[in-house]
């Protein structure tokens, strides 16, 4: 048998073959033929689904590092990612209070350490909670916080363009969920009064939207939650840094911290770092360090972690942060100027533009006409966002030059984006 070895792993082997007639003969043997291609095994299973997201546009790639663009896409809202004077502090700081590069164990065995119980000591005092308890990211957070708060005959109410890291925890949970409509209180009226008693019933709420960049109507949310006797999560990813004094985010903003269960405060988008905080009573903490399993089953982070999400915060809080702050309102107020013009009625309620192009070749090819032009944005799909709402997501930063934004919209402009084919919106 004629046949070119294309790839081969231990447990697989696919072979590429020119002469189709001969092999069909193997099929029989549970060999599966495609396109010339035998594929055995589960690579080949996985070939040929990765084959099919391809030809349908839907496969995703890890985008080209590049730095000679201009970053219009991270969520490095204040800049602080790359600011020398952050970058030096942790380092020093590191030299100083570092004991061990790695934390030996889970913080239930030998990972914990009077570092990070004095850096979640700050974060309760700066979030203005009676505690904090660390993880390794906001995707932990969200599926351990929600997973052992939310009990199997629980019903829990959610926005329907929460983040996956939400609806993984409400799987996790074993609860029923429910979704209510973006940010509509009388859908979530109507569902909050429709809800059996059986347990607890909770609403889980992002601050602001990560994709659509628009906030929560969070005190409406809170009435209707003591009217009806549920209980609040709100995921502050996208406000940790960015609103609330000194960026501590929009409970704060809105004083609502002593009516609301839980707050997830992530690190790795407004303060530059990495990591996640659930900020909630002392009680709640205790609780999550027995039943949280992405906490328990996970070795703890090192100090340095502790040491960067420390530092971090206290120059997000500090002054240098409230004029990265105010900087980057403005170029908030500058980009909704540059789209009124254009004829999109933007309200810049954050550093998040949703700008809707559907179609996933159109989006992508937008995401290219940007890239040749030196500008780095990046194309959001379905299943992040739902199909037939594909977008650009721009990312507006504290450090940006505001004359960009203008040069961007006219690059779409060209390709002959217009405001009213925003579709769906
Ligand atoms: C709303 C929201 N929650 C949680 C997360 C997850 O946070 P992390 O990136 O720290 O895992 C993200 C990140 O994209 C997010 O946008």
């Amino acid at each position: 048998m004629k046949g070119e070895t294309a790839s081969s792993s231990p447990i697989c082997t696919t072979l590429v073959f020119s002469d189709q007639p001969r092999c069909r003969i193997l099929a029989p043997f549970g060999v599966r033929i495609k396109k010339g291609v035998i594929m055995t095994g589960f690579d080949g299973v996985l070939r040929e689904r990765l084959e099919g997201m391809r030809e349908g546009g839907s496969e995703r790639y890890l985008p080209e590092s590049r730095g000679d663009l201009i970053d219009l896409c991270s969520n490095d809202y204040l800049g602080l990612a790359k600011f020398p004077a952050l970058r030096m502090r942790i380092a020093a700081a590191a030299a100083a209070e570092e004991e061990r590069v790695g934390s030996t164990g889970s913080r239930l065995l030998t990972g914990n350490s009077e570092l990070a119980e004095g850096t979640e000591r700050e974060l309760a005092a700066h979030f203005r909670g009676e505690s904090a308890l660390v993880f390794s990211s906001g995707y932990a957070a969200n599926i351990g916080l929600i997973s052992a708060v939310v009990g199997r005959e629980d019903l829990v109410l959610f926005d329907e363009l929460i983040h996956a890291s939400l609806r993984d925890g409400i799987r996790l949970s074993g609860a029923k969920g429910w979704k209510f409509r973006h940010n509509d209180i009388s859908d979530l009226s109507d569902k909050l009064a429709r809800a059996p008693r059986r347990g607890r019933v909770w609403v889980v709420v992002e601050s602001v939207y990560s994709m659509d960049g628009d906030r929560c109507p969070l005190r409406e949310v809170v009435v209707l939650c003591e009217q009806w006797g549920a209980d609040c999560i709100v995921d502050e990813a996208h406000t940790t840094g960015i609103l609330g004094k000194n960026g501590s985010g929009m409970v704060v903003d809105e004083g609502l911290e002593e009516r609301i269960v839980a707050r997830v405060h992530t690190f790795g988008k407004g303060v530059g770092v990495h990591g996640a905080c659930v900020v909630g009573s002392s009680v709640l903490r205790r609780w999550l360090i027995n039943r949280a399993r992405s906490f328990i089953y996970s070795t703890a982070p090192a100090d340095t972690f502790f040491i960067a999400i420390r530092e971090a915060v206290r120059m997000g809080g500090s002054e240098e942060g409230d004029s990265r702050r105010r900087a980057l309102w403005e170029r908030i107020s500058v980009m909704e100027a540059v789209l009124g013009a254009a004829g999109l009625a933007w309200r810049g309620e954050s550093p998040i533009v949703p700008i809707v192009m559907p179609g996933v070749a159109v989006v992508r090819a937008m995401a290219t006409a940007a890239r040749e032009a030196g500008y780095r944005v990046l194309p959001i799909l379905a299943p992040t966002v739902p199909e037939g709402l594909e977008r650009i997501r721009v990312c507006l930063h504290a450090g940006d030059d505001p004359a960009v934004y203008k040069s961007l919209i006219q690059v779409f402009e060209k390709r002959g984006w217009r405001a009213e084919s925003r579709g769906g919106e």
